[in-house]
């Protein structure tokens, strides 16, 4: 089968949106990323520890820049126009190019909760998923109590589809996961 041209990694996509923008992660992001991740309300629902300092925090910006690198996902920072401050991060991850199909994530800094902005800034990656990388499916795993996470997808449009059973175990316990989806043809049904 034809593929269609699809997103080449030759340039960080910038997205905007009416009040973010999203953009490629900096080394002079990374204080931020600090504080970001170091708060155990961003990461209690993500199989992470908070982290505690400048180098676990340059090792996220690796970690991050690195699905470019390897040509299998792109992680936005999410940074709020007007102040220029940086409030969060996106992403498309292990993208499958035979199945076309990827996974999505995103977080957004306590302060700035219940404002919309994690449904804006999906949106535009759902968007670039469907326009730049011909993606067929975009999935997501949530871990069972995080409900304004799930409140964002369904916000999106995404359909819970199953639930892993104890998938991840933090801090020594075992947390069931829910599976959501959203499928290009979702678009022409809702
Ligand atoms: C999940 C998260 C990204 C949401 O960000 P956000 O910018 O506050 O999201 P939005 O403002 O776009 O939407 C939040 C929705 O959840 C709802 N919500 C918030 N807390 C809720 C709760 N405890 N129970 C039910 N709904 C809740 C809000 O009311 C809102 O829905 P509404 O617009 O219908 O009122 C943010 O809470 C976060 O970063 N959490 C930590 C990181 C994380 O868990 N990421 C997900 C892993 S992939």
């Amino acid at each position: 089968m034809t593929q269609k041209h699809v997103f080449d990694f030759k340039e960080f996509p910038a997205l905007e949106t009416d009040r973010l923008k999203l953009r490629d992660m900096l080394p002079s992001d990374v204080t931020a990323l600090l504080r970001h991740f170091g708060n155990p309300e961003v990461v209690r629902f993500i199989d992470m520890q908070p982290i505690k300092t400048i180098d676990q925090a340059n090792e996220w910006l690796r970690w991050m820049g690195g699905f470019f690198a390897a040509r299998d996902g792109l992680r936005w920072g999410i940074i709020l126009k007007g102040d220029d401050c940086f409030i969060g991060s996106a992403g498309l991850h292990n993208w499958n190019q035979e199945a076309n199909y990827a996974k999505i994530g995103v977080d957004i800094a306590p302060p700035y909760w219940n404002k919309g902005y994690a449904t804006e800034a999906l949106s535009a990656v759902v968007q670039f998923g469907w326009d730049k990388m011909n993606l067929n499916r975009i999935e997501a795993d949530i871990v069972k109590g995080n409900r304004a996470s799930m409140r964002v997808l369904e916000k999106v449009g995404f359909k819970q589809e199953g639930i892993l059973r104890q998938r991840l175990r933090k801090g020594g316990k075992y947390y069931d996961v829910y599976k959501f989806s959203l499928l290009r043809s979702d678009l022409v049904q809702s």
